[in-house]
């Protein structure tokens, strides 16, 4: 995790350096801290807690109420970076940046160098620690190789090292250079007019360039005013490609919204329409998904599905499960990440894998994909994050085009993970066994899906009086069944997330196995109960809810005047088809989630002990 930014160019590079953190805060927000080289001279502020702190810091600073002249931070060329500790408490010294013994190289790290012990006792006493953190270690190790050329120093020491970083180094002795390097996270320099931007994802610069060099794994860039050269850990000159993103500047904006998790749950009627768009064909009822780069003859030879994914996107895979196996009747698995990898999985060259990521870099993803690939799986991306490594490591995919979602708790991603699997299973299920009126009727369905979501959305304060009203509970229970089962277990997943408050998710049908026991008054329990075929299950499986004296809040669909005998509350939800509900019945637990965050106070856009995404094992 953590988050880098670095600037090199003609304007004061501070304030840019500073909201950069900013839209980079998601990736860790426990310290920050930043480096300007003035007139040959490295100045660093850090600081603990959020960016608010570092950039309160500074102005006090710069406006002179304390320090003075001399500690002013001004200056064209520096690095920043927003920490999610691992090696090393949450303190200012274990704060980056970092320097060396003479405090003229300093230097930003993202990753873990895992050989960073030895390391230092190799360099030996002479040189001198401030903090207890392994990138410092690094700081120090380019120290011991640099004799004047700073690329060459830091190639030299990377070659020593071994883990991942993101990398941006700077030294006093070179005003106008900044040196950039990467290998398992990810570094993307932005290309403006005379001047470069450095991101651990392209957010930082959306507002001064859409020009971007995504780094690959092993590459190292030397940046100067003069232009950019990129190589290899071997010195080889390596062309690199400038790529054009079409994120806009405000879409990372809150836009008038207090959070920015609000912000997303409202656009999601906005971004679900384009991750359809231009994707389905109503006349064939079916979708074109061209990024899976399979031929006809390998689809049809594809005799299971394993869709692989952490969090809220493994939730969106499960419904990817069922969809797959009931459009296109084929097998399908669902693994997280971290399982995948360790348990010796069984795939050959007739399964497909997907990848689903909002990130594109949460490194147990990304390990399973390396896994499946090694053992000869067609393996693809269902990723939101242009250029992501995920992204680029598979062999195909599709971007969900969901925009930058800057909240940790997912939510329009979430929308986009669940369109694009139903598109790809419509696509791989015309091309079996479903019939033409079935895909025509599917997209129908999606095309009504955008304006549904908006008379949810219309809920929101009727949704905020019951978070008000049991924003009090220490526990809550989801229930769902079949399709709204993975939507019960996102629900919660987006309570516990935000709120802090315990919550869990069973399929309805199971709870007489042992739930049951958890029932009570103090114990309210949040059923998904729309009309679908199981429909009738769901409501007895309620009726013994009630009998045991949970309060009962339920989604149900409109005009179900019945299920108001069995609630305590009731939100009312569009109907739609039984496989698309998931995209509607997430809405008002999304809300839910949010509300009662916000009423207890939480952080809502940075919730303790997470971070949006998680790069580190
Ligand atoms: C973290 C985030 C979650 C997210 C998960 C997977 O745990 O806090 O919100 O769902 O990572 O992230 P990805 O980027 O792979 O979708």
């Amino acid at each position: 995790m953590c988050g880098i930014v670095g600037y090199l160019g003609q304007k004061e590079s501070l304030p840019i350096l500073v909201n950069g953190l900013r839209r980079l805060e998601y990736r860790g927000y426990d310290s920050a801290g930043v480096a300007i080289l003035d007139k040959g001279i490295i100045k660093k502020v850090k600081s603990v807690g959020k960016i608010d702190n570092l950039a309160e810091k500074l102005s006090a600073l710069n406006g002179c109420a304390s320090g003075g002249k001399d500690n002013k931070m001004s200056g064209t060329a520096g690095i920043a970076h927003t920490r999610w500790a691992t090696h090393g408490g949450v303190t200012e010294e274990n704060a980056h940046p970092h320097t060396d013994c003479s405090g003229k190289i300093v230097l930003a790290h993202n990753g873990i160098i895992e050989n960073y012990r030895e390391l230092k006792i190799e360099l030996g006493e002479t040189h001198k620690y401030t903090s207890q953190t392994d990138s410092e270690v690094l700081a120090h190790l380019i120290e011991h190789y640099y004799k004047g050329d700073l690329r060459q120093a830091v190639q030299s020491a990377l070659r020593r090292v071994r883990g991942t970083y993101g990398l941006v180094v700077m030294h006093a002795d070179h005003p106008d250079m900044i040196i950039a390097a990467r290998l398992g996270s990810p570094l993307v320099v932005g290309v403006g007019d005379g001047e470069f931007f450095i991101g651990s994802d392209a957010t930082p610069m959306l507002a001064y360039t859409k020009k971007v060099v995504f780094l690959e794994d092993g590459e190292i860039a030397e940046i100067t005013l003069a232009g950019m050269q990129t190589f290899n850990l071997r010195n080889q000159n390596v062309i690199k490609k400038v790529e054009e993103i079409d994120w806009d500047e405000a879409q990372a904006e809150l836009q008038g919204f207090p959070h920015f998790m609000l912000k997303e749950i409202f656009d999601q009627p906005v971004v679900f329409k384009d991750a359809v768009r231009g994707r389905v064909d109503q006349e064939e009822g079916t979708a074109h998904l061209g990024g899976l780069n399979m031929s006809e003859a390998q689809m049809r030879e594809i005799n299971r599905v394993i869709l692989i994914a952490c969090g809220t996107a493994s939730y969106a895979a499960m419904v990817g499960k069922y969809a797959f196996e009931r459009l296109a009747g084929i097998p399908t698995e669902v693994d997280v990440g971290s399982e995948f990898r360790y348990r010796d999985p069984i795939v050959d060259n007739h399964t497909l894998v997907f990848a689903i990521s909002q990130s594109g870099e949460t490194a147990d993803t990304l390990a399973a994909v390396r896994e499946a690939k090694r053992k000869g799986a067609f393996v693809r991306g269902i990723v939101n994050v242009v250029g992501s490594t995920i992204a680029r490591e598979t062999d195909g995919g599709t971007y969900i085009h969901a925009g930058p979602e800057l909240a940790v708790a997912s939510s329009k991603a979430y929308i986009n993970m669940v369109a694009v699997l139903l598109l790809y299973a419509l696509q791989f299920g015309r091309s079996r066994r479903l019939s033409l009126a079935t895909g025509q009727r599917i997209l129908t369905a999606l095309g009504e899906i955008s304006e549904k979501m908006k008379i949810i959305l219309a809920q929101s304060e009727k949704i905020k009086k019951l978070a008000e009203k049991y924003k009090n509970y220490q526990n809550f229970l989801y229930l769902g069944r079949g399709i709204n089962y993975p939507v019960a277990l996102e629900g919660s997943h987006k309570l516990k997330e935000i709120s802090y408050i315990h919550s869990e998710a069973y399929p309805a049908g199971e709870m007489k196995h042992g739930v049951n026991a958890l029932l009570a008054p103090d114990f309210p329990v949040i059923g998904i109960m729309t009309k679908n075929q199981l429909y009738e299950k769901m409501s007895s499986s309620i009726e013994e809810v009630r009998a045991r004296k949970s309060p009962v809040i339920l989604i149900v669909s409109e005009g179900d005047i019945k299920a108001q005998e069995l609630a305590d509350e009731i939100i009312y939800v569009p109907e739609t088809m039984e496989l698309l509900e998931p995209l509607l019945n997430i809405i008002p637990l999304q809300l839910f989630a949010y509300h009662t965050a916000v009423l207890l106070g939480r952080d809502v856009d940075r919730p303790r002990n997470l971070a949006k995404s998680v790069t580190v094992e």
